[in-house]
């Protein structure tokens, strides 16, 4: 078993067992931030109206608290209900900064459900490592937010 899949495993027991949707974001930030190495920042954005909101998150704080749907990678994401994976965010002008030390994002919308596509949120992942992230992670991280999408939906 890849560390992916047992983070995925990990994560599904996990999201399970919480008592409530903040505690399914928190616990989802905690566990990727331990186990997966590459992924310095870590945190959950919900959409409410047109505007990102930051919420349990895993890493530096962030100045980008509140984000419009047309803004960053994150807005973008949203707006295009798809993954976004930057290698090298200093090569993407939509990038708004959270640390100096952050070289590649991987964002993941969370849909409600597939073929409906509303967003109820993102899941977004900084690296200090170039090009840090790829086909596993889009697999591992759209596969936690489908996990979390139902327990969101009811909040
Ligand atoms: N880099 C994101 C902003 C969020 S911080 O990285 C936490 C963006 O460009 O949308």
């Amino acid at each position: 078993m890849t560390v992916h899949q047992a983070v995925l495993e990990e994560a599904r027991t996990a999201i399970a067992a919480a008592p409530d949707a903040t505690s399914a974001m928190e616990t989802t930030v905690r566990l990727l931030a331990a186990r997966m190495a590459d992924y310095t920042w870590v945190g959950i954005y919900l959409l409410f109206g047109n505007e990102l909101v930051l919420g349990p998150f895993v890493g530096k704080p962030s100045p980008h608290t509140r984000i419009p749907l047309g803004r960053g990678i994150c807005g973008a994401a949203a707006s295009e209900k798809a993954t976004i994976i930057v290698d090298d965010v200093n090569d993407d002008p939509r990038y708004l900064a959270c640390s100096l030390e952050t070289r590649s994002e991987i964002v993941v919308p969370i849909l409600t459900r597939v073929g409906e596509n509303d967003v109820l949120g993102e899941i977004d992942v900084d690296s200090n490592r170039r090009a840090a992230f790829g086909a596993p992670d889009k697999d591992l991280l759209e596969a936690i937010a489908a996990l979390l999408a139902p327990r969101l939906s009811r909040a």
